[in-house]
């Protein structure tokens, strides 16, 4: 039986890309060029990041568009969260020694629902780059349970975690991705970011990012990230340690998404 849904979604995608194609008079070379780059793209596996680096952020702004208008805005997942993260009893993270440039950092908040109702029970995940801008169980050297981690909020919604403040990274940029972003001029940075994710039954997963207000690349995302303007923070420091305090709203999962 014909998918109408999938026939649609494609056929629109294929007229848009051929707009393009004809609004810039591609010639024959620069189009057998582009074929050859997608094999090359594929050969490195780095199809999954070809894709998500133009068209995460813009899954997010659809999520966000079709959102409840109190819905905390959704950011990028990345490829570095990991389910298998430890429970945390007291949202201690474990961390390594021997970082020149180790700031604590304290993330808490409460989650409510989109008409302001503190949730207790819910599921949040965090995890972040170490000071030197690698993730827990991804990168050598820094073991899986490190720099992530998950915790219950309590009866009254609250949650608290303690990492240390991440730095900006570059995405994988040593392959066909990268060599790209250099041809077109662009570079491969992301800003210092959390990553938070907030899961509950019946409720849709809020999976966005925090961002530091005085850090590089903000507004110069090289995945052109959605930076939902709420999750910027200006520097607030408590007992030397950097504070990131937010309410997260989340929102229950329509009738229509859960088809
Ligand atoms: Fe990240």
């Amino acid at each position: 039986m014909a998918n109408n849904r999938l026939d649609q979604v494609v056929s629109t995608i294929v007229e848009k890309v051929r707009d393009g194609v004809r609004e810039e008079k591609v010639s024959y070379e620069e189009y057998r060029a582009a074929v050859g780059y997608m094999m090359k793209v594929a050969d490195a596996g780095e199809l999954a990041l070809f894709i998500d680096l133009f068209l995460n952020a813009t899954m997010c702004r659809v999520i966000n568009e079709n959102a409840h208008s109190k819905a905390s805005l959704q950011d990028m997942e990345g490829p570095y969260f990991l389910d298998e993260s430890p429970m945390l009893e007291d949202g201690k993270m474990k961390l390594m020694d021997g970082y020149e440039n180790d700031e604590p950092l304290i993330v808490r908040g409460t989650v409510r629902d989109v008409d302001g109702a503190a949730m207790p029970g819910v599921l949040v995940d965090m995890w972040n780059a170490t000071p030197d801008g690698k993730y827990g169980g991804i990168h050598e050297g820094v073991p899986v349970d490190h720099y992530r981690g998950k915790v219950r909020t309590d009866e009254n919604g609250h949650f608290r975690f303690e990492s240390t403040v991440p730095v900006p990274y570059r995405i994988k940029d040593n392959g066909p991705v990268g060599a790209m972003l250099k041809a077109m001029g662009r570079h491969s940075w992301r800003p210092a970011h959390v990553h938070i994710k907030v899961r509950h039954e019946g409720y849709r997963d809020l999976i966005t990012q925090l961002y530091f207000a005085e850090g590089e690349y903000v507004h110069d995302d090289c995945c052109e990230g959605t930076v939902p303007q709420e999750f910027v923070f200006d520097k607030v420091i408590e007992d030397g340690k950097r504070v990131l305090e937010t309410d997260l709203f989340i929102e229950k999962v329509s009738e229509k998404q859960a088809a």
